[in-house]
C-alpha cells in the first residue's frame, strides 16, 4: 500500500514539475508578478518585526526568501506583458530593460546584504530602510503606475 502511495506521489510530483516548466500565459505571468510583489510586502513586514524584536535567525531566512524572489521576477516581464490583467507595471520598464533588471538583481543582492549588515546594526530601522525598504521606492517610483 505504501509503494503504491509513494509511487502516485511521485508520479503526481512529475506531472506537477513538468506543467510547471510548459509556457505560461500571459495572465499567468502578470498574476504570478503580482503575486509575489505582494508576498515580499508582507515577508518584508515580518522581517521588519522579527528584526526589531532581535529575532536574526528567523529574519535572515525570509531574507533570503525576499531575494530568491526577486530573481524569478526577472523572468517575469517579458514583452508580451507590457499591458492587461490589471497590470500597473509602466512601458517605462521595457524602454529601460537594463535598468529595471539591474534594480531587480540589486534590491536582490541587498536583501543578501541584509543578512550579514543586520548583525550588530546599531539603528535596525535604518539598516532595513537602507537595504530593504529602499529597494521598493528606487523602482517604484519609475517603473511602477501610481495607485
Ligand atoms: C525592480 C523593481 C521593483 C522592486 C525592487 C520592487 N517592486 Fe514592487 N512592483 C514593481 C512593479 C513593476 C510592480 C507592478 C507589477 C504589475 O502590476 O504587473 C510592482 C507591484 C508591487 C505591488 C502590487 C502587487 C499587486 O498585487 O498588484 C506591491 C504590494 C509591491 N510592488 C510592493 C513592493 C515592496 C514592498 C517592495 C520592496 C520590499 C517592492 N515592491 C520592490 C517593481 C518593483
Amino acid at each position: 500500500m505504501t509503494i503504491i502511495k509513494n509511487t502516485l506521489f511521485f508520479i503526481f510530483i512529475l506531472f506537477y514539475s513538468f506543467s510547471a516548466l510548459s509556457e505560461q500565459t500571459v495572465e499567468e505571468i502578470i498574476k504570478e508578478r503580482k503575486s509575489i510583489f505582494s508576498k515580499n510586502y508582507k515577508t518584508a513586514k515580518r522581517v521588519q518585526g522579527l528584526a526589531s524584536n532581535g529575532n536574526l535567525d528567523e529574519a535572515k531566512i525570509l531574507m533570503i526568501e525576499m531575494s530568491d524572489n526577486y530573481t524569478r521576477l526577472l523572468d517575469l516581464f517579458p514583452e508580451n506583458s507590457k499591458t492587461g490583467f490589471k497590470t500597473e507595471a509602466l512601458p517605462a520598464i521595457w524602454e529601460n530593460k537594463d535598468e529595471f533588471n539591474l534594480l531587480m538583481t540589486k534590491a536582490s543582492s541587498n536583501m543578501i546584504e541584509l543578512t550579514s549588515a543586520i548583525d550588530g546594526a546599531e539603528d535596525v530601522k535604518a539598516t532595513l530602510g537602507k537595504y530593504m525598504w529602499g529597494s521598493c521606492k528606487a523602482c517604484h517610483s519609475k517603473f511602477r503606475a501610481e495607485h
